[in-house]
């Protein structure tokens, strides 16, 4: 049987395109999808037809063509790129090889040349039968009361992990999350929400905020105007593609059971569903609970965790887990001042005070929820006593930075 070689061509021009057209009608196995002129315009319809090779015209505007083959080689590596030029310069083809090209064709095309090209591309498009990319984790941190924690203990679990997480501010109308973790992020979910028909990875990254070599922050808008635009579709959309590109997926959401929740907690593997130890929140779970049954929830999707927890609540737990018909699986111990100066000062406190009792109990936690999959990151050692001393970074709250930032 013979084997279609679906392709797009970055041309030199209208005249220029039709000649290449022309030339690659002569093989059979091609089957023309696109082309054009304009590099952005043909990436977005690689995005969207995800053809087997690209030829790239280096002729008019060879610096175009070079950069195309770069971000194509980086971002479609599955892709056959073959640069084709009217000069057969090897300066020319040099590079192209180098940026990312697997063959080069010299135009006029021959037809004895395109065979050899295109047996190469059948031979490169066979061994990248692409393993089904495994999807990440979602999990959701709630609570259906506020001021429990949850912004708090979904920063510091994402920040606990080990593999690449990102950790989702679903507080559309009044997100918080940049300043538990110290950022300033120049887009938002909305962005992400607006573009969602071509979010390939380059677009994902440039509208998440990096925190760390393994945690981006996707950040609410900062205009609540924004957040009006948002519909719950497109947050679906938005959350699927983030598993595509991040191991794990921690979510934010809000304290009601408004749609943009509800996408959410639908869509998340895990519930950490969060409660204090007093009666409203107790009871307010309870309610939450029963909200989930009545949404076919399974229970083993459900994680009861008590934070702020002290032996000084004068509250039998036997009880509270009897009235929530749910047995509580972690407890987080209250300590306002460490949590406080943390989030004052836009760190994780898994990183900044990494030894605390309160970080301690957190990446216990993580490593429940990671699992096998997800390796929790250990802290580093702390400094001795001189190293303490002599240490001139130590970070410093400052409310004027801070607020600077908001
Ligand atoms: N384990 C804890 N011990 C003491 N204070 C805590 C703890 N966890 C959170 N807090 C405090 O509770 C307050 C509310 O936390 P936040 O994460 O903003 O709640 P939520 O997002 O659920 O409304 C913050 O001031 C935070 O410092
Ligand atoms: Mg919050």
């Amino acid at each position: 049987m013979t084997q279609t070689i679906t392709m797009v061509v970055l041309s030199a021009g209208l005249e220029n395109f039709k000649e290449i057209r022309q030339a690659l009608s002569a093989d059979e196995r091609t089957r023309l999808l696109a082309g054009g002129n304009d590099a952005e315009q043909l990436y977005d319809e690689i995005v969207r037809l995800k053809p087997a090779a690209a030829l790239i015209t280096l002729d008019s505007n060879p610096e175009q063509g070079i950069e195309m083959i770069k971000r194509l080689a980086r971002e479609r590596p599955t892709m056959a790129i073959i640069s084709a030029a009217r000069s057969d310069s090897s300066d020319l083809i040099l590079r192209s090889l180098r940026a990312g090209a697997r063959d080069f064709l010299r135009i006029p095309i021959f037809a004895q040349e395109l065979k050899t090209v295109l047996d190469r591309t059948v031979a490169f498009s066979d061994d990248q039968v692409e393993a089904p990319r495994k999807k990440g984790r979602m999990i959701s941190v709630f609570s259906s009361k506020g001021g429990c924690g949850t912004s708090f203990l979904a920063t510091n679990l994402a920040a606990a992990m080990a593999g690449r997480t990102v950790l989702v501010d679903l507080n559309l109308q009044a997100g918080d999350l940049p300043l538990f973790l110290g950022v300033d992020p120049k887009y938002s979910i909305a962005d992400m929400a607006e573009h969602r028909a071509r979010l390939d990875e380059s677009l994902v990254n440039s509208f998440i905020t990096p925190y760390s070599s393994t945690l981006s922050l996707l950040a609410a808008p900062k205009e609540v105007d924004a957040a009006d635009e948002v519909e719950p579709e497109h947050i679906f959309e938005v959350l699927q593609r983030l598993r595509d590109s991040y191991e794990l997926v921690v979510l934010d959401p809000q304290h009601t059971f408004d749609a943009i929740t509800l996408a959410a907690l639908d869509q998340s593997d895990e519930i950490i569903l969060v409660l204090t130890l007093d009666i409203p929140a107790i009871r307010s779970t309870q309610r939450a609970l029963e909200i989930f049954d009545r949404l076919g929830y399974p229970r083993k999707k459900i994680r009861v965790v008590v934070n702020r927890w002290s032996k000084q609540i004068d509250l039998d737990l036997q009880q509270v887990e009897k009235f929530l018909g749910e047995a509580v699986s972690g407890f987080i111990p209250s300590d306002y001042q460490t949590a406080v100066t943390s989030i004052n000062l836009g760190q994780p406190l898994v990183q900044s005070d990494s030894n605390s009792k309160l970080a301690q109990e957190i990446r216990r936690l993580a490593k429940v929820i990671g699992g096998a999959s997800m390796p929790v990151a250990e802290p580093k050692p702390q400094r001795g006593f001189w190293g303490s001393l002599l240490r001139r970074d130590q970070p410093q709250f400052d409310l004027q930075t801070t607020m600077g930032k908001v």
